[in-house]
Parts: structure tokens; sequence; C-alpha cells
């Protein structure tokens, strides 16, 4: 399977969502990336179900929803209204993460977990058999713009052998620091889906940023 890439509105022009959307919508992007922060899991807030449905009335990709929020089972069918086609939680906020995947899909969604940098891998190991997607946090999360965290690439290494082996259905997502140097060397370790915030935002021609991103490599 060839990669995907996943814009992050985090990084978009919010006075202008609509434009930004429409310029994803036309250009090879997979998906489109929405980061939601609640102030306590992130010391940062972002955006609500407000803005996530008024994305999802003019996306023509499906809307990659990452929830870095304390206790997300109170929002799972909400998210899936407002239209949700992954829906990921952050390892670090369940205390019964089975419960909670087993959920998601049962409301219809892709259920994805993530991996704050510091939670290794192994985590997630006896989780793969019930999820769609490992999101790894290639910076700590909260915030778009910061430097890729090197070590991550172990942790790509060894989460692809724990898939391959086990013989999962599961995408690896990275999330933070993607650039175009960066992003071929990631595919290469066994990425299948790259998100990338400022980017594509802050290029000249995020459309084009988008296409290479998502060059074959
Ligand atoms: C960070 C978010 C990311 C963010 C990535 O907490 O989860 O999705 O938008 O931004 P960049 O690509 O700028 O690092
Ligand atoms: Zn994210």
């Amino acid at each position: 399977m060839s990669h995907l890439v996943a814009p992050s509105l985090l990084a978009a022009d919010f006075a202008n969502l609509a434009s930004e959307v429409e310029m994803i919508n036309d250009s090879e992007a997979d998906w489109i990336h929405l980061d939601i922060m609640d102030g306590l899991f992130v010391p940062n807030i972002s955006f609500g179900f407000p803005v996530v449905e008024a994305v999802s009335d003019l996306a023509s990709k499906p809307l990659d929803v990452h929830l870095m929020i304390v206790d997300p089972d109170r929002y799972l069918e909400r998210f899936r209204d407002a239209g949700a086609s992954y829906l990921t939680v952050q390892f670090e906020a369940c205390n019964h993460l089975h419960r909670t995947v087993t959920e998601i899909r049962r409301l219809g969604m892709k259920a994805g977990v993530a991996l704050n940098p510091h939670s290794p891998v192994i985590l997630i190991k006896d989780i793969l058999p019930y999820i769609d997607m490992v999101l790894l946090m290639t910076v700590n999360p909260g915030y778009g713009g910061q430097t890729f965290i090197p070590g991550s690439f172990n942790k790509i290494g060894e989460l692809r052998s724990m898939i391959d082996e086990g013989g999962y259905e599961v995408l690896i997502e990275v999330d933070g620091g993607v650039d175009l140097h960066n992003a071929p060397m990631l595919v290469h370790a066994g990425v299948d889906v790259l998100v990338a915030g400022s980017t594509v935002f802050s290029s000249s021609d995020p459309a084009e940023t988008i296409r290479r991103l998502r060059e074959p490599v």
C-alpha cells in the first residue's frame, strides 16, 4: 500500500477555514486531520464540535479526529455525529481502553490509539487486535510547529514488527514535526499515514507540498 497524507487543520488559517478545506479537497490529500485539545490532557485548547461539523459539511475526504482530551468516552458518539471517520484516543487518557475502542467501532468509526513520546509501543500490544490505527506522537502533543523527536524512528520499527508479526491490519500514523526531509525516511521505516500541519500550511503552495509528501518513496 502506498502511504497516505493527512494535513492537520491546526496550522490552517481559521479565518479562512472554508478555503483551506477546499484546498485539501482539491489536493492529493487522503484525509483531513483534526486535533481536539481540552486544556487538561494537553496545555492548549483548540476547537470543538461546531468546527468539526463545519469542516465535515465542506470536506470531501474522511475526517481523522485526534482526541487529546481526558475521559474521551463522554464524547465518542458526538464526534461520530459531527462527522469523524477515524477517531483516535490517547492511550494515556484511557483507563479502560478496550471498552473505549470497542465502542468507537460499534459506533461505526475506525478506532485509533495514540501514544505519547514517552510511552513505549509494547503498551499497546494487547489492543492491536481491536483497533485500526496506532498514532505515534513524534512531538509532545499540544502544539503545532514543534521539532520531530528523532528517537521516534526506533518506535516505528518496533511497532512495524509487532503489527507484521501479529498479522494485524493496523495502520501506523505519525504526528508532529513531519516535513519534506523526514517524510521519505518515515515511510521507509514503515509509516502508513503522515500527518503534517505547519509543513503544509506554512508553505507557499500547500497543495504542492501535499503532493510532495505523498510521493512514493
Ligand atoms: C500536535 C498535534 C498535531 C499537530 C502537528 O499536538 O497532534 O496534529 O497539528 O503539527 P505539525 O505538523 O506542525 O508538527
Ligand atoms: Zn494530531
